[in-house]
């Protein structure tokens, strides 16, 4: 890391604390605007936000590994949640699931090598009649079946 990128991400910390606040309690908050800012909760970040609120860096990865919504790794361009929750399992969500892990070379919470996707599951999307449903970034695709994946798969794949 070249010291550019350390002011950089000094001064990052420093706008995150701005925003969200430096008590004890706005842990949870500034590491969710971290992981909204960068995807995950990258390591510098972190640590520079440690700093700036004058907390050990280990109290605020103790309470990121209590949380399964925090991610320590980067994502992929493209990150997709397969629904495994009750509606969308009884519909057929494993198999929606296993056509893009098959396609994709990945298993849940691995990205693929050109770090193009990330395959995460997640218990409900909140839109149970569309079962089986998969949500890929911000889109919503639903009564899904392993073809119809297989297509919005290579769309996401051919750059859409
Ligand atoms: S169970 Fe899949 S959207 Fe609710």
């Amino acid at each position: 890391m070249s010291c550019a990128d350390c002011g950089n991400i000094a001064k990052e910390a420093r706008e995150i604390v701005a925003e969200v606040g430096s008590e004890p309690e706005k842990v949870i908050p500034l590491l969710q605007e971290i992981q909204n800012r960068h995807g995950y909760l990258s390591q510098e970040l972190v640590e520079a936000v440690a700093e700036e609120i004058k907390l050990p860096v280990s109290r605020l990865y103790g309470v990121a590994t209590f949380y399964s919504q925090f991610r320590f790794e980067p994502i992929g361009k493209n990150l997709i949640k397969v629904c495994k929750g009750t509606a969308c399992h009884v519909a057929g969500a494993e198999k929606v699931y296993s056509i893009i892990s098959e396609k994709l070379g990945i298993e849940e919470g691995e990205t693929t090598d050109d770090q193009l996707f990330t395959l995460e599951s997640v218990a409900c999307l909140g839109c149970c009649s569309l079962a089986p449903v998969v949500m890929i970034n911000d889109s919503i695709y639903g009564k899904l079946n392993p073809a119809k994946m297989g297509k919005i798969l290579k769309e996401y794949a051919d750059g859409k």
